[in-house]
């Protein structure tokens, strides 16, 4: 049985000083959350705040990407040991956003993947098809070309340990979740391949989590889904009581 895994992505929201009276406040009304696994990604900014804010509490910190290299003349980029230092125990790999904006692809995603690792710091791996290949009928095919490419050369082990968010990127900050039938049929699919390309323990371990327009209302029915273990949230997790009841429902539903 895979603990809940709920995990906030702040994206580009957040001054240091309301990250931290955020970390400071959540940190107060989870404090008693077993059972479930929190994790918190702010800007790379507010990391070290916000790390200092949650220390010895149920709630981690992730950052939100980083480049593969250790160190060097990459204008802007963050290492995986830079993260580390900074507080983060996870680190967001591949958003749609970052494949979409700023050329992340399957490639790029592996390199990070196997550096994060290295780094010992947890990889959240987001993968997830657009509408149109959605309307085309792409959406396993999409899945597993993402997940051979962008986890390509790791070890069933390393798989074990790593989070896979699973997010359509027509259901991203639209407001339209997908389906608990379509969230199901994709989860199922990705475990199945990780089965398939990985073993079988690293596909029970593995922590697949969905993200897109998660909220205290519809968390329930996806969580509740076998192959569901998580959800990574936006806008729903920039405040402080509808990411904690996100948190308060999936615990409810895991027992
Ligand atoms: P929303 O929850 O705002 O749809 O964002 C989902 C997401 O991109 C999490 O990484």
């Amino acid at each position: 049985m895979r603990t809940p895994f709920i995990a906030a992505n702040w994206k580009m929201f957040k001054t240091v000083h309301d990250a931290v009276v955020f970390a400071k406040e959540f940190r107060a009304v989870v404090k008693e959350a077993t059972g479930v696994e929190i994790v918190l990604a702010p800007p790379f900014t507010a990391l070290h705040g916000v790390a200092e804010a949650v220390r010895n509490s149920p709630v981690a910190v992730a950052g939100q990407d980083m480049h593969w290299e250790r160190e060097g003349a990459f204008t802007g980029e963050i290492s995986a040991g830079m993260l580390k230092e900074a507080g983060a125990e996870f680190v967001i790999i591949g958003h749609s956003e970052r494949r979409r904006l700023f050329n992340e692809t399957d490639a790029t995603v592996n390199r990070k993947a196997v550096a994060a690792l290295g780094a010992e710091l947890t990889p959240i791996v987001c993968i997830g098809e657009t509408l149109e290949e959605r309307e085309r009928s792409e959406t396993l095919a999409v899945l597993d070309r993402q997940i051979k490419a962008g986890l390509d050369g790791l070890t069933g082990d390393q798989v074990a340990s790593l989070v896979i968010a699973y997010e359509p990127v027509w259901a991203i900050g639209t407001g339209r979740n997908a389906t608990p039938q379509q969230a199901g049929e994709a989860h199922a699919h990705i475990r199945s391949r990780l089965r398939q390309w990985f073993g079988a323990a690293a596909a029970d371990q593995c922590h697949v989590i969905y993200g897109g327009s998660v909220k205290p209302d519809n968390i329930h029915e996806l969580i509740v889904l076998p192959d569901v273990d998580g959800a990574l949230v936006g806008g729903a997790s920039l405040d402080v009581r509808a990411f904690a009841e996100i948190v308060a429902r999936s615990r409810q539903s895991a027992v």
